[in-house]
């Protein structure tokens, strides 16, 4: 095979039109409205963010500097950095109502060897995401078991320290505590040790096998959750409003300025999801209409309840009282309310569950996208008889997600999560750009106001916090460069060969 020939098949695109008859054709159920959109929104969105990670933002750690009251400014640059992009999702995912996001845009519109690489790169923020959120989950278990003491018999409350966390977060644990990590868990054959988050394992084991029973059903429990964590935050928003304390936002902006910015960008992982909506385009009763309406409204949404509840916190509990560990709880316990305390866990642990659920639910629709367009083996997409849910790459994602939690470091795995998202949003708004030249007057549901402004900055308030967050973040950036060098090595030597072969067998 010659060069010219290579860079032919690496930069041929696939036709719009064929992609959407392929959707057409789809084997996936199409019963998804414009309002389980917004339920899968809101529950990819509002997590670990807003739960867990808004502490450190407010109150900084020994790596940046903090916030303060001023992290309402953080949320809303934060919002704006996603905006641009949403905008731009919703006007592709309109026009191209196909399973795989950002990366059937990037076939339409750069190339296999691009779609490639941001299929790679989605894995980031999709799988490696939900290891950040599975281990999240596992915080807030252990706290409502503590909450609940009282009702539950000790072997559970205190179930052993190994079977709580992986191996790195508990050598952390026992090396702040001053224990001598030997003594605390066993070793198999007296060498491998055995470290594992069976709470973090199970729930991720329950989702598969409801993701497997179907996307409506899995949405039905979602909407149920998306309920009760919505519920739990407006009523921290309502009653925590009676006990602010307006001195406790003065001074409002910290001493170091570079907090905001660096809240801003802890507090991006609290948005990072509303781009899953367009993952389930080929499940949507009427894409065209109902896609764009879900992804604007659910920024829109979580903006407002976010900006509230950082309102609230900050008014209620001064900034350097503040919990980074579970920041909305501690906050009821400050004003005097356990029991709302415990209560807020609940909501939180449905929060999480829901992430867990839409990012397991976006891997599987991205792998399946992926595979369909012969990279990845036939039999991974296969649709399970019954159900017709692509049951074995739901059970991968799963395993993926398993088993790299048992030694990922989950600050690594948060930031990688970031630079996934930040560059999937930059392909985005580039897509956008070139689909407006090359296809001018295919149809557009949904247009982005003040093209091509909009899209450029996109691009560069996103490509901004890449460079940003990559020169604080060394170790990170360095896995984020390794993780595109594995994706190119496996499309040289598997991806690109196993999509000849497909396409000789189609020829055939
Ligand atoms: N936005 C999601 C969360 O905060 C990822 O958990």
């Amino acid at each position: 095979m010659n060069f010219k020939e290579i860079s032919r098949n690496i930069l041929k695109k696939r036709s719009i039109d064929e992609l959407v008859s392929t959707s057409k054709n789809s084997e996936l159920k199409k019963t998804l409205n414009v309002f389980d959109l917004i339920i899968i929104g809101i529950g990819a969105v509002v997590g670990t963010g807003i739960f867990t990670i808004i502490g450190t933002a407010i109150t900084g750690s020994t790596e940046s500097a903090g916030a303060g009251p001023a992290i309402i400014i953080s949320m809303v640059l934060a919002a704006i950095a996603c905006v641009f992009s949403a905008l731009c999702y919703s006007e592709i995912a309109a026009m191209i109502p196909v399973a795989g996001s950002a990366y059937t845009y990037t076939y339409a519109t750069m190339g296999e060897f691009m779609a490639w690489m941001i299929g790679w790169i989605l894995m980031l923020e999709y799988a490696i995401g939900n290891i950040t959120v599975a281990s999240a989950w596992t915080g807030y278990f252990i706290q409502l078991l503590k909450g609940f003491k009282q009702y539950l018999p000790d072997f559970v409350v205190n179930f052993p320290i190994w079977l709580r966390y992986d191996y790195r977060t508990l050598a952390n644990i026992c090396s702040t505590n001053g224990w001598d990590i030997h003594d605390k868990i066993p070793y198999l054959f007296g060498h491998i040790p055995i470290a594992i988050s069976l709470p973090a394992v199970t729930i991720v084991i329950i989702l598969t096998m409801l993701l497997i029973r179907g996307i409506k059903e899995s949405t039905k429990v979602a909407s149920i959750m998306v309920g009760v964590n919505m519920f739990m935050i407006l009523s921290f928003i309502i009653v925590g409003a009676f006990y602010v304390k307006p001195e406790n936002w003065t001074p409002f902006f910290p001493t170091d300025p570079t907090g905001i910015i660096m809240g801003a960008f802890l507090i991006f992982f609290a948005y990072i999801g509303f781009d899953a909506i367009s993952t389930t385009a080929e499940e949507t009763e009427n894409p065209q209409r109902d896609l764009p309406v879900a992804i604007l409204g659910t920024l829109i949404i979580c903006t407002i309840l976010y900006v509230s509840v950082a309102l609230v916190l900050t008014g209620i509990v001064p900034v350097n009282k503040i919990d980074v560990t579970a920041p909305i709880a501690h906050a009821m316990s400050y004003i005097g309310k356990d029991w709302f305390a415990g209560l807020i866990s609940v909501g939180a642990l449905c929060a999480l569950t829901t992430v867990l659920l839409v990012y397991q639910l976006g891997t599987t629709r991205i792998l399946y996208a992926i595979s369909r367009d012969k990279f990845l083996p036939r039999s991974w997409r296969m649709i399970h008889k019954k159900y017709k849910t692509p049951h074995i790459m739901t059970w991968i994602s799963g395993i993926v997600v398993i088993v790299c939690g048992l030694f990922m470091d989950l600050n690594i795995s948060a930031a990688l999560c970031n630079f996934g998202t930040f560059t999937s949003f930059v392909i985005i708004c580039l897509a956008v750009l070139i689909l407006r030249k090359t296809e001018p007057n295919r149809p557009r549901p949904f247009k982005v106001p003040l093209c091509p402004w909009f899209p450029i900055l996109g691009m560069i308030i996103c490509g901004v916090l890449i460079v940003f967050s990559m020169k604080t973040l060394q170790t990170s950036s360095l896995y984020f460069v390794f993780w595109l060098v594995a994706g190119l090595l496996i499309y040289v030597f598997y991806g690109y060969n196993q999509k000849r072969l497909g396409e000789k067998k189609r020829m055939e």
